[in-house]
């Protein structure tokens, strides 16, 4: 028997029981008479004690151990003597006195020490990724990730939903990336496209009366990385019919709150915290706003158009608006880093970045002299700008004027440190817009997807301003990240083709790319609607950790590349031939 317990297990068994432990060498202390080895397993460490006067033999074998070599242990389980208590970790009261010893298998002195990973390059780390993941920071990550799996398995299946695979060999899917290519090698010239998410395939389950369905599922989007982007990635995709938008959330936040209440320990009040996408951008300048902190953006237009500040008057003239946030405490700011602060403004593309300092003496500003000093605190008053604070003000377009204020309250927020990492602030963003126009090819694009659903009191204006229309399509956000999205579809054929026509899609390119799901939508598709979850997110935020690399046991990196298996690579010219492919 190589093992009887976890180490973890021994923690509560009481002195005197017998054990057979199996692990990694992770220390050996030789203190001439007494050999101590550290031995650890994935739940934990444990001290094993070896007598040299009564096992000289042991001894020499332990002599030889080095790090992570791979060894059983069999003894019986004793308190450590007074003094040599380690109250800092688990266990640190016990320790093995070992009677026998197996070496299984040595090692190779590892490029970097599994217990401390946090100066390692992570290039290094991913090349030795089964090293890495020897580190409590990972095995941290991996074992929350199967626990959240779990529970959500769990509760899915108690609210009645059935978890059906989807194939990954499968035909394009619009969620707006690039696809992933697999050529056909018995249809030469064919494609398959890897999944960027089940949708189709969960809209055509619901037509088979599946009536509720998840899965557990990978998906491919190739497009560029950051950090809470992965080529290939997890979705808890769901999908429900007969049920109307309210109702589907409510599933959705009794999830949430399981989960909350397993990994945080807190009971989220429930309906959610729901704002529009409207009303989302114009306090918060996102889509996807963190409400672990206020600042919310102040239009001051009306106040800057009595102003003779140019930039303010001539952009208001030109249907522009004016509009800024508080830096609490952001006074006392050095020049230096308020234009440091200006010129990152202008790196999100700005124009410029005015300011006000609100100090007990009064109001400091280079602009000051273009507001009459009524005005000066009008805008103070406007803004809620309390003694210490720095003002900042946008000046231009509306959305571009959301669009920088929104990521500078993000800025400020992480300079003024008002962001406390252990809150969870969830809200649902709904009534997003149906349509976005893209300039480049200029036509309308679906917002979320073209299968999602205009808002039914928005029907009316399809055709005369369809830019003005919204959709049922909701984000989930946690702090700031879009951890799940989706929408209420379009169930009726007539209503499917109308949205493919607003995105310019002829009826021919329609039937072409998606005459299978208008033909199952017209055998009797039951109204339905769903979402998915990004899990490799969820399980990032829930660890508070900065990247979802991270949070996985193989990622790529911001490449795409697998240091650890070197993919992807070249393939043999044969291979390519039986494809019919010719590289160029
Ligand atoms: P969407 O495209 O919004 O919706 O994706 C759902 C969620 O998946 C996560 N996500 C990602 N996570 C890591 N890396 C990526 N590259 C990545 N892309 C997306 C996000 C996101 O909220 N089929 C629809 C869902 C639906 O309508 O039901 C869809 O895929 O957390
Ligand atoms: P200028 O008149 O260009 O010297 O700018 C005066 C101040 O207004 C500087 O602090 C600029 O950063 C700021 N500023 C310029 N353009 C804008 C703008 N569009 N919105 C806000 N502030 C601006």
């Amino acid at each position: 028997m190589y093992r009887s317990h976890f180490i973890a297990d021994l923690y509560q068994f009481s002195p005197g029981t017998v054990v057979t432990v199996a692990g990694w060498v992770h220390a050996v202390r030789d203190h001439g008479g007494l050999l101590f080895i550290e031995l650890r397993d994935r739940s934990g460490r444990i001290q094993c004690v070896i007598d040299a006067h009564q096992n000289p033999v042991m001894e020499n074998m332990a002599k030889m151990l080095r790090d992570e070599w791979v060894i059983s242990i069999h003894g019986s389980l004793n308190n450590r003597p007074e003094g040599t208590v380690n109250e800092e970790v688990a266990g640190g009261n016990l320790e093995i006195r070992v009677s026998s010893l197996r070496v299984l298998n040595s090692s190779q002195t590892p490029p970097f020490p599994v217990d401390d990973t946090k100066g390692v390059s992570e290039t290094l780390r991913l090349t030795y990724r089964y090293l890495d993941m020897r580190s409590p920071f990972l095995l941290e990550a991996l074992r929350l990730r199967s626990e959240l799996t779990t529970l959500i398995r769990n509760e899915m299946v108690a609210h009645q939903f059935w978890e059906i695979e989807t194939p990954l060999l499968t035909r394009s899917t619009p969620e707006g990336a690039r696809d992933f290519l697999v050529p056909s090698r018995l249809e030469r010239g064919a494609f398959y496209a890897l999944p960027q998410s089940p949708q189709l395939f969960k809209q055509l389950l619901m037509v088979g009366g599946i009536d509720r369905y998840f899965q557990v599922a990978r998906c491919f989007r190739d497009e560029d990385l950051r950090a809470d982007r992965q080529p290939e990635f997890t979705q808890v995709d769901i999908e429900a019919s007969f049920l109307n938008r309210d109702q589907f959330l409510g599933i959705i936040e009794n999830l949430f709150c399981a989960i909350f209440r397993k990994f945080k320990n807190t009971e989220l009040s429930r309906p959610f915290m729901r704002l529009t996408h409207a009303e989302a951008m114009e306090k918060y300048g996102s889509d996807k706003p963190d409400l672990r902190f206020g600042l919310p953006i102040v239009d001051i237009s009306a106040i800057a158009q009595n102003t003779s500040f140019a930039v303010f008057t001539q952009t208001l003239g030109s249907g522009g608006t004016v509009r800024g946030l508080r830096f609490p405490g952001g006074a006392s700011r050095s020049r230096k880093e308020v234009e440091d602060l200006t010129l990152w403004a202008q790196g999100q593309g700005a124009k410029g970045l005015a300011w006000i300092k609100a100090e007990a003496s009064g109001f400091s500003s280079p602009i000051l002299k273009f507001i009459p000093e009524p005005l000066q605190k009008e805008i103070a008053e406007a803004m809620g700008a309390e003694h210490g604070d720095l003002l900042l003000f946008i000046a231009d377009t509306l959305p571009q004027t959301l669009k920088i204020l929104g990521l500078l309250r993000s800025h400020v927020a992480r300079l003024a440190n008002l962001i406390d990492p252990t809150r969870m602030e969830l809200l649902w963003v709904i009534d997003f817009p149906l349509l976005e126009w893209n300039p480049d090819e200029k036509r309308f694009e679906a917002v979320h997807h073209p299968f999602t659903a205009p808002h039914p009191d928005d029907l009316a204006i399809l055709s005369d301003t369809p830019e003005l229309a919204r959709s049922l399509a909701y984000d989930l956000v946690l702090n700031g990240t879009e951890v799940g999205g989706g929408s209420i579809r379009n169930h009726e054929i007539e209503l499917q083709k109308r949205v493919f026509d607003l995105i310019g899609m002829t009826e021919e390119e329609a039937k072409r790319r998606f005459g299978f799901l208008l033909e199952a939508l017209s055998f009797g598709a039951p109204p339905h609607g769903g979402m998915a979850v990004g899990l490799d997110r969820l399980a990032m935020i829930l660890l508070g950790r900065d990247s979802i690399r991270d949070v996985m046991a193989f990622p790529k990196t911001q490449k795409g590349t697998c240091l650890l298996t070197a993919a992807p690579a070249p393939v043999d010219p044969g291979q390519l031939r039986d494809l019919g492919l010719k590289l160029s």
